[in-house]
């Protein structure tokens, strides 16, 4: 058996820096994204010649069921046992409220609820006992004031998912942990235009966008740390307060 951590959504943004502390740690990784191949090239490159780790990319998109099986397929193929299983691509829709469709519901709730419960589930077995799962959450989801009324109420439903799993889990001796980010300054967030990014920037206490690499620490403890369970981290720099 070879132990890994795999990453959904692992070669760009937080899952790249999740992955980037991970390797850092001496963790081999297995990175899945969506569509961009030269991305996922350059971020599996970066990794194996800066850290001496292993690592390896698989496309698989979390809109596609057919993704479910793949995944599963790949690990036992490669014959990978999981140290962590992080959750953490997520899409949204920002279609308003009266424009939005049942459709675009639905693709949002698959991607960001749907597909890691039944990708978990697929491969719960081929995470090891004493590891660990870990969901990418969203500050939406706890202040519910999201533009996207869909990505807010996946990501409430995430953090329930992560609380409401605890006890699914315990026969596998697996913890599951999840990370609620404010507003971290991947591509997500820089393709925002200046004056919504400075309104964004005044709501904060601490006046700035989160780095990737911060937010990274937080998992890496999240996966290190054996009393860890059913704790959903808010790490928003202080938003609440200000
Ligand atoms: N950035 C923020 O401020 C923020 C705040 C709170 C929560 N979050 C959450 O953090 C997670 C990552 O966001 P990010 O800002 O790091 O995004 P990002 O910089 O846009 O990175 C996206 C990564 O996810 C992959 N991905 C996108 N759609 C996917 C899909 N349908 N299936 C599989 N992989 C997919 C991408 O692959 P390709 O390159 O191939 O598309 C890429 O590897 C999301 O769950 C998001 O909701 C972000």
């Amino acid at each position: 058996m070879n132990n890994y951590v795999c990453i959904t959504g692992g070669t760009k943004g937080i899952g790249k820096a999740v992955a980037s502390c991970l390797a850092q740690a001496g963790y081999p990784l297995l990175l899945t994204y969506a569509s961009d191949e030269e991305a996922a090239e350059k971020a599996r490159e970066e990794l194996e010649n800066q850290y001496g780790i292993k690592v390896l990319t698989l496309k698989a998109d979390s809109t596609d069921k057919a993704s479910i099986e793949l995944v599963g397929q790949f690990l036992e193929t490669n014959d990978i046992l999981l140290d962590a299983m992080v959750f953490n691509a997520g899409i949204t829709c920002r279609d308003p409220f009266e424009q939005m469709s049942l459709e675009e519901w639905e693709r949002v709730f698959f991607a960001n609820v749907h597909y890691p419960v039944f990708l978990l589930q697929r491969i719960v077995g081929r995470i090891r006992k004493g590891g660990s799962v870990v969901f990418t959450g969203s500050l939406m989801g706890v202040q519910p004031h999201s533009v996207s009324l869909a990505y807010g109420t996946t990501k409430s439903a995430v953090h329930a998912l992560v609380r409401n799993l605890v006890k699914h889990l315990v026969p596998y001796d697996i913890r599951v942990n999840g990370v609620a980010p404010g507003f971290v300054d991947t591509e997500w967030q820089k393709t925002k235009p200046a004056e919504i990014r400075r309104n964004i920037e005044n709501k904060i206490s601490l006046n700035r966008f989160c780095e990737p690499e911060e937010l990274a620490e937080v998992y890496r403890m999240l996966i290190e740390n054996k009393y860890m369970n059913g704790e959903v981290i808010v790490v928003d720099g202080g938003y609440s307060y200000k």
